[in-house]
């Protein structure tokens, strides 16, 4: 150890780094998806409570861990253990996130590789590079090799880089532009045919789904992907902030960006879904189910942007560039789990442990690539449905049943001396230590049954 430590460099550094990880593909491709193949509105439903009620207890509960340990989620997790049988099961849990992060970057890479190829289809366009705006949105092993290839490049440039210069400085720069750009298309959306259906979708749910076992698990796992738990990721980020700052306000203002992101897009998409199909676009298959399954915002958007014209094609350029960067900003929060670990436990230099875990991780995608009907599906459920929710209940598990609850009441108190008076003080400890497992088990177990 002894390795000097980056830090983010203020308050609105670190808001923007962990809204950056948290906002990313999850928020504009995963969640209108979930949405639209979940039920619509009663989906959404589910996910906001989820959210609220789950993934924030849970986000607090890792960024505490986090800012406590002041070290990767190995160390900082056995930092609060206190005999070897809690160390193993801190080894367990820590290095289960970290490889849960590395497995959901083998495939987001690939992912945040179609976007970057859509970015690249209108920019062949007004060139007039007709073969290549064909060549970069068909399906191909070889297309989907390089952008992947490309992306994992930029993530490694940047994590070698460090906290302040590489995280923070991105995230600092981009992620207002995507929310100005997703306002924007929202206002233009509505304005158009069928979009008042889709708001209808969108908005009016149907209660009697609500308990379904397939969309209470999948939004779940959809709820911790958005806020990157169960990865290390928010351990380590918490680790960055600093002694002085309110952890209760910080994670509160996060899970709210994340969160109102992640319903913007699907203010977006799912009404521009059935514009497509009065456009006549096929989004929908007889039974009323998805066509493109995964690929909904690869059919629908780009449906859109044509509608609008010449314009359309530098607001494509610009969507798609920019959420190649919200990909950017989560991939990195996905190897910094990896990296620091390394750096720090095993005293490897920062720029070595960045290629090597760039370079696993882009094999395992290079095996999904060349198996994509299956892996991908596979990898997916394995990491964000089950690894993320079991390792995210874990964390919650150590604070409530392990680190010590004066502690734990310490670290909170830690930058808000107020604390004590409000209504987190009161009932999160234990509603981490009971109603956090619990619930999270239950969802579990009812999908099972
Ligand atoms: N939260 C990111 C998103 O919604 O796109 C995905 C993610 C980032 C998952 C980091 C896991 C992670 F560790």
């Amino acid at each position: 150890m002894g390795v000097s430590r980056g830090g983010f460099s203020s308050r609105m550094g670190f808001i923007l780094a962990a809204a950056g990880s948290a906002v990313g593909l999850g928020n504009i491709w995963g969640f209108p998806t979930q949405t639209a193949s979940n039920g619509g509105a009663a989906f959404v439903l589910v996910y906001l409570v989820l959210a609220f009620c789950l993934a924030y207890p849970a986000f607090m509960a890792e960024l505490l861990i986090g800012r406590y340990g002041q070290a990767n989620a190995v160390t900082s997790l056995q930092k609060m253990s206190r005999n070897l049988w809690q160390k193993r099961f801190a080894f367990l849990v820590g290095f289960g996130g970290i490889v849960c992060a590395a497995l959901i970057l083998s495939f987001y890479g690939i992912i945040a590789g179609w976007m970057m190829s859509y970015a690249i289809e209108p920019l062949a366009k007004m060139l007039s590079l007709d073969g290549l705006a064909q060549w970069v949105v068909t399906q191909g092993t070889l297309r989907n090799l390089l952008f992947t290839a490309v992306f994992m490049f930029l993530t490694i440039f940047i994590i070698s880089r460090g906290v302040e210069q590489g995280i923070e400085k991105w995230s600092k720069r981009l992620m207002p532009m995507l929310i100005v750009l997703l306002v924007s298309l929202i206002v233009y959306v509505t304005t158009l045919e069928g979009a008042d259906q889709g708001l209808k979708a969108y908005l009016q749910p149907d209660f009697s789904r609500v308990f379904d076992a397939d969309l209470l698990i999948s939004a779940l796992g959809q709820a911790f992907f958005s806020l990157s738990l169960g990865t290390s990721v928010m351990i380590i980020y918490g680790s960055y902030i600093a002694k002085k700052e309110n952890l209760v306000t910080l994670g509160a203002q996060v899970t709210v960006i994340d969160v109102s992101i992640a319903f913007l897009a699907g203010l977006l998409i799912i009404p521009a879904m059935y514009v497509a199909q009065a456009q006549g676009v096929a989004i929908f298959a007889e039974d009323g189910s998805l066509i493109s399954g995964s690929g909904l915002v690869f059919t629908v958007l780009p449906a859109l942007f044509q509608g609008m014209e010449s314009v359309g094609l530098v607001v494509a350029f610009a969507f798609f560039v920019l959420m190649s960067i919200a990909a950017l900003t989560s991939s990195i929060s996905m190897l910094e789990g990896p990296v620091s670990y390394a750096v720090e436990r095993h005293n490897v230099e920062r720029k070595k442990a960045t290629i090597a875990a760039g370079i696993i991780i882009f094999i395992i995608s290079v095996a999904i690539v060349l198996n994509i009907e299956f892996l991908l599906d596979f990898i997916a459920i394995l990491a964000t449905q089950y690894g993320q929710p079991i390792i995210a209940m874990l964390c919650c598990v150590f604070v409530g049943w392990i680190w010590h609850r004066s502690e734990v009441l310490k670290e909170i108190q830690q930058g808000n001396d107020a604390v004590e008076h409000s209504l987190f003080w009161k009932i999160w400890p234990w509603y981490t230590k009971f109603v956090c497992p619990v619930a999270i088990a239950a969802v579990f177990i009812h999908s099972i049954l």
